[in-house]
């Protein structure tokens, strides 16, 4: 069977990795790859952007199951164009991606479904943001949201007056974001534990994700600016069994209910970001993908076919296949190039990257890597992921430490603090 994996990340490599462990996989497509995604398949110079040209490649080389890494394709309607052509694609319809495609059509979802997530008001000018934000009634500090996708820089923490105002500027007189700020959601602060939780789902049938935890802030201790992940643990401890069942109960099912029931029927992974407040668990957002790095955790932890997985949400028969977990813990520990998550310094070159893959239970995830003449460069900001396989957290991080210090680029920064917290809390308990 021809598979092709859309996307060229940290996420995509994990998925075509574990895709071809499946003895029903012959070859495997990326488009557009890097330099450990091209180790794996054939590149396809595809922008994932370009719906109708992916598609036609797909259709001229018979791939047999397309699966999409990133949101922008799917908020574009890839899944629906490949339907249209009858061909098999992994991920939800353009209607279905408006969860993540729409912060203002999520958070009235979530409101009229009475789905736990935080007050919110949406506003289109300057002078209502302002007049919201001064009323106070969303308190401090204000989360200030675009309404479409920007490229993971689209949400603003806003401690006081002036911050906010300062928000308000970028989002509507500078238009950094185009027209993804043209309305703007306010929402109250929520305090918490942010965990991460994915499901399977046919439209019909569900199934979790083990659960994750990713480390967004690029210092270690959670301080500096937020990034799009430096780092993940799976398991996570602080999602104990019954939370998970709250979660199911009081989230995942009225949210595929709600979206079966206004005409969108959610076929794909839901990736739900939560915050575990004193109150319980309120969605923070919803993605209509895998969470990177999240899937470079969760996947090594399948003990399964995921090939034969994603067919069954396809075919509306995931009631039928029973995945289970490996008991192991993985964590992932992400090398970035100097200035990130500002503006990266690229095309560095990378050493070390076979030392890395011999310690015990090693994979290294390419991100931004390409190679040039036998040679790996640094192509962006999240570079590597380097995923460790363990009997238990504390030999996975220190795995994933081991090898990320075998590995080289000028400027690499990393956290070294990942999972330390579920280490600490485990200790405890
Ligand atoms: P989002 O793009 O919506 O995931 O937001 C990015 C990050 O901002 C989240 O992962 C949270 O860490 C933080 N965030 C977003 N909304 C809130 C909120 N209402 N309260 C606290 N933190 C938030
Ligand atoms: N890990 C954050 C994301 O995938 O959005």
């Amino acid at each position: 069977m021809r598979t092709l994996v859309i996307g060229g990340g940290g996420r995509e490599h994990a998925l075509a990795w574990k895709l071809k462990q499946s003895p029903q996989v012959t070859e495997v497509f990326v488009a557009p790859g890097n330099a450990g995604l091209d180790t794996l398949g054939s590149v396809v110079p595809i922008h994932h952007a370009d719906i109708v040209e992916m598609a036609d490649f797909a259709e001229n080389v018979h791939v047999d199951l397309t699966v999409v890494g990133p949101e922008l394709p799917l908020t574009l309607g890839i899944a629906d164009e490949f339907h249209r052509r009858g061909l098999r694609i992994f991920g939800p319809t353009q209607a279905a991606a408006e969860l993540e495609g729409s912060k203002v059509f999520a958070k009235r979802f979530l409101e009229s479904e009475g789905i736990p997530t935080a007050d919110f008001k949406v506003v289109s000018s300057h002078e209502k943001a302002t007049a919201v934000a001064d009323s106070g009634e969303l308190g401090w500090p204000l989360v200030v949201k675009a309404d479409g996708l920007a490229a993971g820089k689209g949400v603003i923490i806003a401690a006081d007056r002036e911050e906010a105002e300062a928000a308000f500027q970028v989002m509507f007189e500078e238009k950094s974001f185009g027209s993804a700020s043209d309305q703007v959601v306010l929402e109250r602060c929520l305090t918490g534990t942010e965990v991460s939780f994915h499901v399977l789902t046919d439209g019909e049938a569900f199934f979790p994700l083990a659960s994750s935890q990713d480390y967004k802030r690029v210092g270690e201790g959670a301080t500096g600016p937020n990034t799009g992940g430096m780092g993940t643990v799976s398991p996570s401890p602080l999602l104990s069994k019954e939370l998970q069942q709250r979660i199911l109960k009081e989230i995942v099912v009225p949210t595929l209910k709600g979206m079966k029931g206004q005409g969108r029927p959610y076929q794909g992974v839901l990736y739900i970001g939560l915050m575990i407040t004193d109150e319980g668990p309120q969605v923070i957002e919803y993605n209509c993908r895998f969470g990177d790095p999240e899937t470079q955790v969760l996947l090594p932890r399948l003990d399964g076919d995921l090939f034969e997985l994603l067919n069954a949400v396809i075919d509306g028969k995931l009631s039928q296949v029973h995945p289970r977990w490996h008991h192991q813990a993985a964590v992932c520990v992400v090398m970035a190039s100097e200035g990130y998550p500002g503006k990266p310094t690229t095309g560095r070159t990378i050493e070390g990257l076979d030392a890395a893959a011999q310690v015990p239970g090693v994979t290294v995830f390419h991100a931004a890597t390409k190679s040039e003449d036998d040679v790996v460069k640094t192509t962006g900001g999240r570079v590597l992921g380097v995923t460790a396989l363990s009997p238990n957290l504390p030999a996975a991080r220190d795995h994933a430490l081991e090898a990320v210090n075998a590995i080289s680029f000028e400027g690499a920064h990393w956290r070294r603090d990942i999972g330390q917290d579920v280490i600490d809390f485990l200790e405890k308990s």
